[in-house]
């Protein structure tokens, strides 16, 4: 894994594994807060809820769910799976937490979470981090929201499939909503045979469409 600066001055991972970085060039920072926090959690009408991400990664957008949950008075109760934890050097050297000030310390106590526990950190924000692959994992039922930021269908087709998305859906309350920055016509066949129904939305910076997908009730 190596950092990369992306064009709003917040840092990625590129990885070497998979040959594909994190977040969007134009700006993890910015792309996080525009498909998950604005088209996701802000976009939900509930003040507590449920929300499982699919890879952990960073852990970006817990720590901008957590900060959004704090403003405006939310119960968050946050799931998310990952398969290859960052390593300590580069959580060390990225620079999501200094974005932040005030919030740092939230930064490091999702990292520092032991993993298969769940840990009460405020009256706004609890996590549970699950290791393991999102495809033999046991996702919670009740979940009200899902941020779907695996990495793109070309690298990792598995975890796009029609099977996965009925896995998630599954998990899902009735009216639950799951977000991700990836619109390709078959990632949306795959979640329509799930059951979900689809919205496309307009995409963060260097992307056309996102989509907004929802269990109905
Ligand atoms: C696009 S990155 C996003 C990471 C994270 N949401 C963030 O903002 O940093 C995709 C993540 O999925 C993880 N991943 C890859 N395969 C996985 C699997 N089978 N199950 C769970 N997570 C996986 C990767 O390690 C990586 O952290």
């Amino acid at each position: 894994m190596k950092l990369l600066l992306t064009e709003d001055g917040s840092h990625t991972i590129y990885s070497e594994h998979f040959d594909e970085i994190y977040h969007s060039r134009r700006g993890a920072l910015t792309e996080s807060q525009h498909v998950f926090i604005q088209s996701g959690l802000a976009a939900l009408d509930t003040k507590e809820m449920s929300i499982f991400e699919v890879g952990f990664g960073t852990g970006l957008n817990a720590l901008l769910s957590w900060i959004y949950a704090g403003q405006q008075g939310l119960k968050v109760h946050y799931t998310g799976v990952e398969l290859y934890p960052v390593s300590k050097e580069i959580l060390n050297e990225i620079n999501l937490a200094s974005l932040f000030p005030g919030h740092e310390e939230k930064f490091h106590k999702l990292h520092q979470a032991r993993w298969g526990e769940t840990i009460v950190f405020d009256d706004h924000f609890s996590l549970h981090k699950l290791q393991g692959s999102l495809t033999d994992c046991t996702i919670p039922d009740g979940q009200d929201l899902v941020y779907f930021d695996a990495f793109s269908p070309d690298k990792q087709p598995e975890l796009w499939s029609a099977e996965i998305f009925h896995k998630i859906y599954d998990s899902m309350n009735p009216g639950a909503v799951l977000v991700t920055y990836c619109s390709k016509g078959y990632v949306r066949r795959n979640m329509q045979e799930a059951g979900f129904m689809i919205e496309k939305l307009p995409g963060p910076p260097g992307k056309r469409e996102m989509v907004r997908a929802r269990k109905p009730l």
